[in-house]
């Protein structure tokens, strides 16, 4: 009897895989952090053999420590960090390089270039994207312009490109024997290479980039089955039948199933997504058209996302780089020492600012520093930065949809921070909600997978398993939360234009 579905989450920090039971409560889980490659100023960079054997490894310990094997397992589902980039060769299963990851800014040059004539926006009409150097598709440019020898391969059908689902399900599925070369229309959605109408490849954007057709994944839904379990690994016949990008599993796991719901995930960056519906609506404030998810044959549901690059990756930066605390999560303590900031502002813009600014000019910067400024009010300041930056999304949101959010739903590793929550609160004026269950990345792709092979019956469970942990009410007075945000915005001006 196979009473449990397995969902992979490859994280931009580390991976993990989850043994979920019909109830959705965690059985087991394995986790693994890779490396993080710092090889220039602006360059962050992965490697995907070092991820594919975390894949395997997090697998092996979550289904020991359940005390299960693969038989026990209806379906597995894959969400991962989107956008990283990999190029590898079909008949090796050897990448090129190690994986571009999406906080890496090597791309500006290429970017400017294709924005020099019709501007950012170039492309925004077919893939709901502005030029800049997130996303996949100008990264993939960059490997086949900078790797001895790629362009010639990759003209010659030796080379593949995939998203991070992509790669894993590559492997999961038999790799150079056989394995399939597909994504979901979500880790797509990231490339600025597919039209969110036809859900296809654009092959204008995809030509003007100089990427060879062949090299590209097959689209397919974010909930069938896709494929099985290759032969002689740890997961042999099963289904793997979920694939979301982390921000969209997230919003499946909160349950943010009609138009309208939001949800805010607090990782390495922040990803705030309000659920559109059927319809793909065009920001005009600094906010990416992006596909929720998609589930078989039904039709695509879209998503308005605002997409902050640094935050939790701030207190691991004041953690690792300036040796601040030794453990994350000693950041909240030391902020609790001081009342208030200082009059310090630290505006993490370490690989420009995404939205709803999208400026690869900008780079950090720490302001407002006088004598009286300790290390306990820049603790608060990181902490406060976050706040910020999501207020500043939840704006354009509420301007984009002409509709003011009511409540926040928000998930992920610094929503522990009851400091951060209770400020996010008050910035924002609305009530912030905390979900019974916290991994809801995790889950939202053990769903996509399960519903597929008929293990839940659809997404009505998934709202029925959600339930309210914890509240955090606005209390702040108006006039000093306006004053604070005003500064805030002061600092960001001062972060612009920093790269020529
Ligand atoms: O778009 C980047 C995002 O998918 C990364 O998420 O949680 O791995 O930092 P995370």
């Amino acid at each position: 009897m196979t009473r449990y579905v397995l969902s992979i989450d490859q994280g931009t920090t580390s991976t993990r895989a989850i043994v979920f039971d019909h109830s959705a409560s965690i059985v087991a889980s394995g986790q693994l952090e890779h490396l993080q490659h710092f090889p220039r100023a602006g360059w962050v960079e992965h490697d995907a053999i070092e991820i594919w054997d975390n894949v395997r490894e997090a697998v092996g310990l979550a289904l020991t420590r359940a005390n299960l094997t693969h038989g026990d397992i209806a379906a597995v589902g894959l969400t991962n960090q989107r956008e990283t980039t990999i190029v590898w060769n079909r008949h090796t299963g050897v990448p090129v390089c190690r994986a571009i990851v999406w906080q890496d800014t090597r791309t500006q040059r290429i970017v400017e270039d294709l924005s020099r004539e019709h501007g950012v926006d170039r492309y925004k009409a077919s893939v709901g994207l502005p030029l800049a150097t997130y996303f996949a598709g100008p990264k993939v440019k960059w490997i086949l312009d900078n790797v001895v020898g790629a362009r010639q391969a990759a003209d010659d059908g030796d080379l593949l490109f995939g998203t991070v689902d992509t790669w894993v399900l590559w492997n999961l599925t038999g790799g150079v024997e056989g394995g399939i070369h597909v994504t979901d229309v979500t880790n797509a959605s990231r490339t600025m290479l597919m039209n969110l109408d036809t859900l296809a490849w654009d092959e204008q954007i995809v030509a003007d980039m100089g990427i060879p057709m062949s090299m590209l994944p097959q689209i397919r839904s974010s909930s069938e089955v896709y494929g099985v379990g290759r032969e002689h690994g740890m997961l042999p016949g099963v289904p793997i039948a979920g694939v979301l990008g982390d921000q969209q599993a997230a919003m499946f796991g909160q349950a943010c199933f009609s138009a309208g719901m939001a949800k805010n995930t607090y990782g390495t960056g922040n990803f705030l997504l309000l659920n559109t519906g059927p319809t793909r609506v065009h920001s005009e404030n600094g906010l990416l058209t992006t596909v929720c998810y998609k589930i078989g044959d039904a039709p695509a549901v879209y998503a308005l996302e605002g997409s902050i690059a640094v935050t939790g990756s701030l207190v691991q930066w004041l953690r690792d780089n300036l040796g601040m605390f030794s453990d994350a999560s000693e950041i909240e303590p030391l902020a609790r020492e001081v009342e208030d900031n200082g009059g310090a502002y630290f505006v993490p813009a370490f690989s420009g600012l995404f939205a709803p600014y999208w400026r690869p000019d900008a780079r950090g910067a720490l302001l407002g520093l006088t004598r009286y400024v300790t290390r306990q009010h820049i603790a608060r300041a990181a902490l406060e930065a976050t706040a910020y930056q999501t207020r500043e999304v939840v704006e354009a949101m509420n301007a984009d949809s002409g509709i003011a959010l009511a409540e926040l739903r928000v998930d992920g590793g610094m929503v522990a921070n009851e400091l951060l929550m209770q400020f996010q609160a008050d910035q924002l004026g609305v009530d912030v909600l905390r979900p019974e269950i916290l991994e809801t990345t995790a889950l939202g792709a053990a769903y996509a997978a399960g519903i597929a092979v008929g293990f839940w019956g659809g997404q009505d469970s998934v709202t029925e398993n959600w339930g309210e942990a914890e509240r955090w009410n606005p209390s702040m007075p108006l006039l000093e939360r306006e004053q604070l945000f005003r500064n805030w915005k002061k600092a960001v001006t001062k972060t612009m234009g920093w790269v020529d």
